[in-house]
C-alpha cells in the first residue's frame, strides 16, 4: 500500500467513512484513527501498529453530546467529570470512564471503562466533526516505540501500512494526554501529560496509583517510549566524562557547558529553560538522536514539577531496559 502525505480533510473523512485508517494530527502527537464504532475498522488499527489486543485505545469524540453515548456518567462522579470537562475540553485531556454498550469490545480490550477526549486540534476536530462518529485513535507509532509529533514521524513509523497522513506541521504539545479515571470522587492520575498534577488538584484529592493498576494498560509499562539506542539519565552533562572509543548523545535540559569532547552531538531541549518548550521538542529529539547509530543517548533531568512531571516520566520509561 502506497502511504500519501496530504492536507486533504475530505479523502481523510471519505477513507473513516469507509472502515480505512488514517494517521491525523491533535494537538498531543499524530493519531492513527478509525472509527470507533466500526470493529474491523479498529482492527486495522492493531495490525498497522502490530499493537497487543489487550491495550484499549482511546476514544475521540466530535463533540460534548456524544459523551453520554460512550460513556456512563455515574451520579456520584458526574458533577466532577462535568466540571473536568468543562475546563480542559477540548485538549490533552483524557477520561477512562464506565463505558456503554455502543463501544465496541475491540476498542476498549474487553474492559468496563472507555478512555474518552475531546481534541482541540482544528484539523482533528474538523475531519471527526464532518465524519460525526467517534474516532479510535491511538498514537501513530509502531508498538512500544516513540510517539509521532509530526508527519514525517508517522511515515517512518506506518510506511506502506496506511493510505493516508494528513499533515499540519508539528504538534503543540509534544506530549500524549493526560489520562485520569475518576472514581468515587477521587482523580487518579494513569498518565503524566500536559494537564498537570497541579493543575487537577483544585478539583478533587488526587489518588496515587499502585503498580498493578499502572500495568493493567501497557502505555504504563516502565520500558515503553524506547529509542533503540540505550538512554541513561543524569543530573549535569556537567560532571559527565568523555568516553573512550563511545559516540555519546546528549539531550540537554540545564544549560551547563559539558566539555567538547564529550558528545558526539547535543540537542537542547529549551534555550529559555521552558518546560513547555521542552515537552514540545522531545520525541523529534529522541528520535533524531536515535537515528544517529550513537553507543548511547545521555539525557539531563529536567525539575519534576508541572510539565516536568511528564517529560520526567517519559524519560525515566525511555532509559528503563
Ligand atoms: O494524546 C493522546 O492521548 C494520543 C492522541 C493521539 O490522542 N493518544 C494516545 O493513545 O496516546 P495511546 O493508545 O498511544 O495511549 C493511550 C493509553 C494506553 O496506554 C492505553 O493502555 C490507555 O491509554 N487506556 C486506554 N483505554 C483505557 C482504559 N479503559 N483504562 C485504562 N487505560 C486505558
Ligand atoms: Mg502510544
Amino acid at each position: 500500500m502506497k502511504t500519501v502525505i496530504s492536507t486533504d480533510r475530505v479523502a481523510a473523512v471519505e477513507l473513516l467513512r469507509k472502515g480505512g485508517l488514517v494517521a491525523l494530527p491533535t494537538e498531543t502527537v499524530y493519531g492513527l484513527a478509525a472509527d470507533a464504532l466500526n470493529s474491523i475498522a479498529v482492527a486495522k488499527i492493531f495490525e498497522a501498529k502490530e499493537r497487543p489486543r489487550f491495550d484499549p485505545l482511546i476514544v475521540h469524540l466530535p463533540n460534548r453530546e456524544w459523551l453520554r453515548r460512550i460513556a456512563e456518567l455515574p451520579a456520584g462522579d458526574r458533577q466532577l467529570i462535568l466540571k473536568l470537562a468543562d475546563k480542559f475540553w477540548p485538549g490533552p485531556f483524557t477520561m477512562v470512564l464506565p463505558k456503554c454498550e455502543l463501544v465496541p469490545n475491540i476498542v476498549t480490550a474487553g474492559l468496563d471503562t472507555v478512555a474518552v477526549r475531546l481534541s482541540a486540534h482544528p484539523v482533528f476536530a474538523e475531519i471527526v466533526g464532518e465524519l460525526d462518529e467517534p474516532l479510535a485513535a491511538p498514537s501513530a507509532n509502531r508498538f512500544g516505540r516513540v510517539s509521532p509529533t509530526t508527519a514525517r514521524h508517522v511515515l517512518d513509523e506506518l510506511d506502506g501500512r496506511i493510505p493516508l497522513i494528513v499533515d499540519a506541521g508539528p504538534t503543540e504539545y509534544g506530549i500524549e494526554s493526560t489520562i485520569v479515571a475518576i472514581r468515587d470522587s477521587k482523580i487518579a492520575i494513569l498518565r503524566r501529560g500536559p494537564i498537570t498534577h497541579e493543575q487537577l488538584s483544585e478539583f478533587a484529592d488526587i489518588v496515587s496509583v499502585t503498580v498493578t493498576q499502572r500495568i493493567s494498560a501497557p502505555g504504563q509499562l516502565p520500558s515503553h517510549y524506547m529509542p533503540t539506542t540505550p538512554l541513561r539519565l543524569i543530573d549535569s552533562a556537567e560532571a559527565f566524562p568523555p568516553q573512550t572509543n563511545r559516540r555519546v548523545g546528549l539531550l540537554a535540559w540545564s544549560g551547563a557547558s559539558p566539555s567538547p569532547q564529550a558528545f558526539a552531538t547535543v540537542r537542547n531541549l529549551s534555550d529559555r529553560g521552558d518546560l513547555r518548550e521542552a515537552a514540545a521538542n522531545l520525541f523529534c529529539y529522541l528520535r533524531e538522536l536515535d537515528a544517529l547509530g550513537l553507543d548511547l543517548i545521555v539525557a539531563e533531568r529536567v525539575p519534576s514539577r508541572g510539565l516536568g512531571a511528564a517529560i520526567m516520566d517519559r524519560l525515566e520509561r525511555a532509559s528503563h531496559r
